[in-house]
């Protein structure tokens, strides 16, 4: 029999599961491993064994009786079919009581319905979201677990020694219930694309706009890091900038292939956003933006075709040779930068409210902000402002009506609207500039056009329409004597 000794244990040994664990061993923790093939085990303790308490097991069976009650697993195995098995395998072994972690990054349904189950067998199942790569596991990532109250009392302390600090405070807090934890998840990884993309729409702009080398334009981001855009996306934007390309010497952005990979949490943040009528435009173009860069064939097609438009350079030429008008709309690039990304933070969280109101969860808003100011891929000083902005207390239905939010727009947005203007004129693909600004107007709008889709729709599918001076349901007799009934 194995001595229980281990207080918490970890499944699945690739990079994340082994970081993890060697984060958990650092810092006091007693540390069961197991891994399906024993040899990667023997390697994590052959070369870390002695940065803390490891307990190596060769067989689940092992694993299990080596954790003191409640034994908690954490599972980093990959997502599907054998995360599923994992955690059958893991729940047939444990006992009422015990707690079983996802900390990869599953389909928040697929929690609820997993943790369904395993709640059926008297056990806790927690659906953890992890931000912040392989590197954050080891040093600290940011943390984001559902599931009950109960498993939290265990589970808490144990995440808060390994989570990353931001002003003292530990990234980590009990998100909400089931699949709370990754549905937040989700909705980070769907800012992070569109963080990414504004991002690389403004080097864009640079780039073909202005004639700029990426060393110069690194230079630019280093100096946006140093002030309202500070974040670990603008700083690593730097550094990828700043590299040269060993074999060739060239800029290492030059050598890249411009087809934007994902594995599927943006897509989901959408799919989702669409389920629950929200509008997440930034996020939404984001993700579209990686799929028509990822379509060579289409844009082959195009470039064969000869799809003819404005040359960025050509129409931007006089602005980029007079360095007062170059720097002005470097700024102006900066500041419609900044719009973007409030617009695409207020969007998720309006996703992240209306999620919880569907399925039942009581989100923290600003513990959610403050738990992203460090170790995730978001973090950025601007999430100490929403923080500030939620725990003012005011109840607000978007981040653009906090006052600080408010005027920061209102103060970017001559710049915004400029940058929009040029790029369109100039040829260069904006996708979240343009429809975040879209996104901002028509909330701005005290009349939208929607008044006549009421009406096309009333006319070709007698779908009905409210008036503006009496309630009701009308409609009108398009093909008779356009007389007008009410139908409620
Ligand atoms: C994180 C990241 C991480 C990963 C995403 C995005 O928070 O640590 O979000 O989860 O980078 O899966 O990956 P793709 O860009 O491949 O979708």
């Amino acid at each position: 029999m194995t001595e229980a000794q281990a207080n918490i244990g970890v499944v699945g040994l690739a990079a994340m599961g082994a970081s993890l664990s060697r984060n958990l061993a650092r810092h006091g923790n007693t540390v069961a491993v197991y891994n399906r093939h024993y040899s990667r085990t023997e390697t994590l303790i052959g070369e870390h064994g002695d940065e803390g308490k490891f307990v190596p097991a060769k067989t689940l069976q092992e694993f299990v009786g080596s954790l003191t009650r409640p034994r908690t697993a954490i599972i980093m195995v990959k997502a599907g079919e054998p995360t599923d098995q994992m955690i059958d395998d893991l729940a047939d072994l444990m006992e009422p009581g015990d707690i079983i972690v996802d900390a990869g990054n599953a389909y928040f349904k697929d929690t609820i319905r997993r943790e369904k189950a395993i709640r059926a067998r008297g056990l806790h199942f927690v659906g953890c979201g992890v931000s912040g790569g392989e590197e954050g596991a080891l040093l600290g990532p940011s943390m984001m677990p559902g599931g009950t109250d109960e498993s939290w009392q265990t589970l808490g302390p144990i995440l808060k020694t390994i989570a990353a600090q931001a002003e003292g405070e530990p990234c980590v807090t009990h998100i909400g219930s089931d699949g709370a934890g990754h549905f937040v998840k989700m909705v980070h990884n769907g800012i992070e694309y569109s963080d990414m993309q504004v991002i690389a729409e403004s080097y864009d702009l640079m780039r073909r706009g202005l004639g700029m080398e990426p060393g110069q334009i690194a230079d630019v981001f280093d100096e946006w890091n140093q002030g309202d855009l500070n974040s670990y996306l603008v700083q690593i934007t730097a550094e990828v900038l700043h590299h040269i390309d060993a074999a060739t010497g060239k800029p290492f952005i030059d050598i890249v292939t411009d087809q934007a990979g994902m594995k599927g949490t943006g897509t989901w943040t959408v799919q989702t956003a669409l389920d629950l009528a929200v509008p997440v435009t930034g996020i939404g173009e984001a993700v579209f933006a990686r799929g028509l860069s990822s379509s060579p064939e289409l844009r082959k097609e195009a470039e064969q075709k000869g799809l003819s438009g404005p040359e960025p350079q050509a129409i931007l030429s006089d602005l980029a040779a007079d360095p007062d008008q170059r720097k002005a709309f470097i700024e102006d690039v900066r500041q419609a930068l900044y719009a973007s990304k409030i617009v695409a933070y207020a969007q998720g969280f309006n996703e992240m409210q209306e999620g919880a109101d569907v399925y039942g969860w009581k989100l923290d808003m600003g513990a959610i902000a403050r738990i992203w100011r460090g170790g995730c891929i978001i973090r950025a000083k601007f999430l100490n402002r929403i923080s500030d902005a939620y725990a003012s207390g005011d109840e607000f239905g978007s981040l653009l009506f906090d006052p600080f939010f408010k005027k920061a727009v209102e103060d970017a947005q001559d710049a915004w609207r400029r940058v929009v203007v040029r790029a369109t004129q100039a040829g260069i693909p904006i996708p979240v500039f343009a429809s975040s600004l879209s996104y901002y107007d028509g909330l701005r709008s005290k009349r939208l056009p929607a008044a006549l889709i009421q009406g096309q729709r009333d006319l070709f599918g007698a779908h009905t329409y409210g008036r503006v001076d009496q309630p009701g349901v009308f409609h009108t007799l398009w093909a008779g004597d356009k007389s007008e009934i009410r139908q409620d």
